[in-house]
């Protein structure tokens, strides 16, 4: 069973979209995942995903209306095996809570993933582009997959 947490800013755009795309692939690929998703921000706690999020993703098959906002702590260093930042930023919001001794590897959810130019997935609360957003966040979910059955 791979224990794996999606983190971004206020957890109502990226992470709860790479949490419902990451779990329906992995499933589909036959993987035991658990996954969650949450913010390195307390703005959003509490609420669903952000609407035009939500509606874009369901047009690519994924509900993200269940899912409700929370922020990372401490102890998610213990709760998961695999803690993916969806930017530069929230990984480094990460790395200073991380309590001291823990060794959960964390690492940008784009890392590494082949046919990409970019390793961040760039905020679509800003940018608008929520189809570009999906874009990356599925290639990051298919490489994850992958990498996962090969054993890595
Ligand atoms: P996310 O996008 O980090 O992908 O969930 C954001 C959502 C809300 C805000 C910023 C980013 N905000 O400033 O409220």
């Amino acid at each position: 069973m791979h224990r794996i947490l999606f983190v971004c800013l206020g957890n109502i755009c990226r992470s709860p979209a790479a949490e419902a795309v990451f779990a329906t692939r992995a499933r589909a690929a036959g993987l035991a995942v658990a996954v969650d998703s949450a913010a390195t921000s307390d703005w959003q706690v509490g609420d669903p995903p952000y609407p035009p999020m939500v509606a874009a993703a369901a047009a690519r098959g994924y509900d993200l209306a269940p899912l409700r906002a929370r922020q990372v702590g401490p102890g998610d260093f213990a709760a998961f095996d695999l803690i993916l930042a969806m930017d530069r930023s929230n990984l480094a919001a990460l790395a200073a809570m991380r309590p001291a001794g823990n060794l959960t590897a964390l690492r940008l959810f784009l890392d590494g993933v082949e046919r990409i130019a970019a390793d961040e997935v760039p905020d679509p609360w800003y940018t608008r582009d929520f189809e570009a957003a999906l874009d990356l966040i599925e290639a990051g979910a298919d490489a994850l997959v992958a990498r996962l059955a090969r054993g890595r």
